[in-house]
């Protein structure tokens, strides 16, 4: 009994290994894509919270989420780094050709973002679809494949 507790214990702690093992080494340019993913997977998240919000009411809260979307804003541009169009990003050429114009429509998200947070803004009026047509889907058209 105690024999075969032994074995299965080494057996995991080799499984556990070879995993760890099994991972291949992440390039710098994966890791940028992997990142950059991670911030629109972010703000894909911070667009359902400003919807939970407003419906619940919650201005707080409402604008808490519309402050946090403008700072994750930011983050955008740095994911971007030279030679990482590689597989699994969905990001156009353009991106490379033109990262002034594809700096300028972060900051479009960015003053969005800002326009939410503002203390007299009304969330009666947010309009979650117009929001991601023009803030987030304007940028897509010129700069994001289909998925
Ligand atoms: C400045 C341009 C730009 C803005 C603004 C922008 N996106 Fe994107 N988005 C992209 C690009 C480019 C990609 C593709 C990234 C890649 O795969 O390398 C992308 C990808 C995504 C993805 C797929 C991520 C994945 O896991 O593959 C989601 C979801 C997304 N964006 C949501 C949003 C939302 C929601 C907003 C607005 C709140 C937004 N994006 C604003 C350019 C933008």
């Amino acid at each position: 009994m105690k024999y075969i507790k032994h074995i299965s214990l080494l057996s995991a702690a080799i499984l556990a290994s070879s995993v760890v093992l099994a991972q291949p080494q992440e390039t710098p340019e994966e890791a940028a894509v992997h990142y950059r993913q991670g911030v629109f997977q972010t703000l894909k998240w911070k667009m359902g919270q400003l919807v939970g919000a407003k419906m619940t009411g919650d201005k707080a809260s409402f604008q808490k989420h519309a402050q946090d979307m403008q700072f994750i804003s930011t983050l955008i541009p740095e994911g971007f780094i030279a030679d990482s169009l590689i597989e699994g990003s969905h990001a156009k050429p353009a991106v490379w050709e033109d990262p002034a114009d594809f700096a300028q429509r972060a900051q479009r998200l960015n003053d969005m973002a800002g326009e939410l947070a503002a203390d007299d803004y009304d969330m009666a009026n947010f309009d979650p679809r117009n929001f991601g047509r023009t803030a987030c889907g304007g940028c897509h058209k010129d700069y994001k494949e289909r998925d």
